[in-house]
């Protein structure tokens, strides 16, 4: 294993220090006499961090200056060590650290700036390529077996990561138990086309890092193994959402689980691959993306059909709104120059895209906690909405006529 940095790096708000503060930002403020002379920490605006620990740091500088930030956000890993070990097995925190080091100058929609970041140094790409390849080979008792224990299995790290992004003050964001309004919607149905745009079909797409991680997961044959361990339990806890029609949805996904994600792998966009609206900021200025722990590239369905999914309301017209809203997202992408996707080809990739999502949930209510939404969990929420947006006839697994 790697060995880690001979450095002290702070985990917690508790283990931060001034001296620490001052060191770390004196490289992107400028700040080179002035010192963190105090600070208190705080939770940050809205919204729940699975992931990890989002702290806000104000800040008293000595001298003080206009120059200077009053106030930092701080990332750490999440402390809840069963959610650090699935995080870190689809390397949320590497993608998110390479993203911001590779694009936070380069970015066509606002991000916070990277004031500094600092990582042990983890396995080499190659290594965990291999691991993937045998993962997705095993027998299926072997995936079964690490799919029954898989909280067990994606055990944590010991390496450190830390990161201060520039705070974005006065924003609002939507949690995900709430409704965004329809004007945040079209922003960031708008943004999502701009950026996609950016970079379709670009042979940047082809770099490894962050780029070497696949969209939605890096191991469907283990997915398999989960499902098949949990899917019963899962449906006779929600007997009422998970219904008969529902499930063959679900199933024929999982039957079908490596070729979906082969097939939205395709590397024609640069997705920020974790669009819920909790990981999007509205300020004055407009909208500021956060979150990039699953960055990747793949079809835009993806990124499209998360933020709907997680965000629109269920209900009768669920699934005409997701058509509406839809059909917004592939005109801003035409009128951003992409005029090779079709809407058709769109449509069925938003349905594929649907279908993963509900396969992800059943896993989710499994394996995952993910509480602090109001009285429901994160896989509650999310799959009653996504059953009212499912489509009546099955997508294809390709290119459509
Ligand atoms: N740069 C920032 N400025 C202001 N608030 C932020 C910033 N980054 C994150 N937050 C707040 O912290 C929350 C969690 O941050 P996020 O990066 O989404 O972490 P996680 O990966 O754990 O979901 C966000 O929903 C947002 O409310
Ligand atoms: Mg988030």
């Amino acid at each position: 294993m790697p060995k880690r940095l001979p450095i002290d790096i702070p985990q917690t708000a508790e283990e931060l220090t001034a001296k620490w503060l001052t060191w770390s930002l004196r490289g992107s403020t400028g700040a080179s006499d002035a010192r963190v002379v105090d600070f208190t920490t705080a939770e940050p605006g809205a919204g729940v961090g699975v992931s990890g620990l989002s702290i806000r740091v104000d800040l008293t500088w000595e001298p003080a200056s206009p120059e200077l930030p009053d106030a930092v956000l701080a990332k750490f890993p999440t402390g809840i060590q069963t959610n650090r070990g699935l995080v870190e097995s689809e390397g949320c925190y590497d993608r998110e650290f390479d993203f911001y080091e590779r694009f936070s100058d380069d970015f066509p929609i606002r991000i916070p700036r990277l004031l500094y970041a600092v990582r042990d140094p983890g396995r080499a790409w190659s290594s965990m390529a291999r691991q993937f390849r045998v993962l997705n080979r095993v027998p299926n008792w072997i995936a079964r077996l690490i799919g029954r224990y898989t909280h067990k299995m994606a055990r944590p790290t010991k390496r450190r990561f830390a990161m201060l992004l520039e705070y974005v003050d006065g924003a609002r964001v939507t949690p995900l138990d709430q409704v965004p309004p329809e004007a945040d919607l079209q922003a960031a149905l708008g943004a999502q086309a701009r950026f996609h745009a950016h970079w379709w079909r670009s042979p940047v797409l082809r770099e490894e890092a962050p780029f070497g991680w696949q969209t939605c997961s890096q191991v469907p044959h283990i997915f398999n193994g989960s499902y098949a361990v949990h899917r019963d339990a899962v449906v006779a806890e929600y007997p009422e959402r998970l219904t008969a029609d529902v499930m063959r949805y679900a199933d024929w996904v999982d039957a079908n689980l490596t070729a979906v994600i082969d097939h939205l792998n395709d590397k024609m966009a640069f997705l920020h691959g974790d669009a819920r609206s909790d990981n999007m900021l509205f300020t004055d200025e407009g909208l500021v993306l956060i979150d990039f722990g699953m960055v990747s590239s793949g079809r835009p369905a993806w990124d499209v059909a998360y933020l709907l999914s997680s965000a629109l309301p269920s209900g009768p017209i669920a699934r005409s709104e997701l058509q509406r809203l839809c059909r917004d997202y592939h005109a801003n992408l035409v009128a951003s120059g992409v005029t090779s996707h079709s809407l058709g080809q769109f449509f069925n990739d938003i349905d594929l895209c649907l279908g993963v999502q509900i396969h992800r949930m059943v896993l989710m209510a499994a394996v995952f906690i993910g509480e602090g939404y109001g009285d429901a969990t994160l896989a509650e929420l999310w799959m009653t909405k996504v059953i009212d947006q499912l489509p009546e006839e099955l997508p294809t697994i390709g290119e459509v006529a």
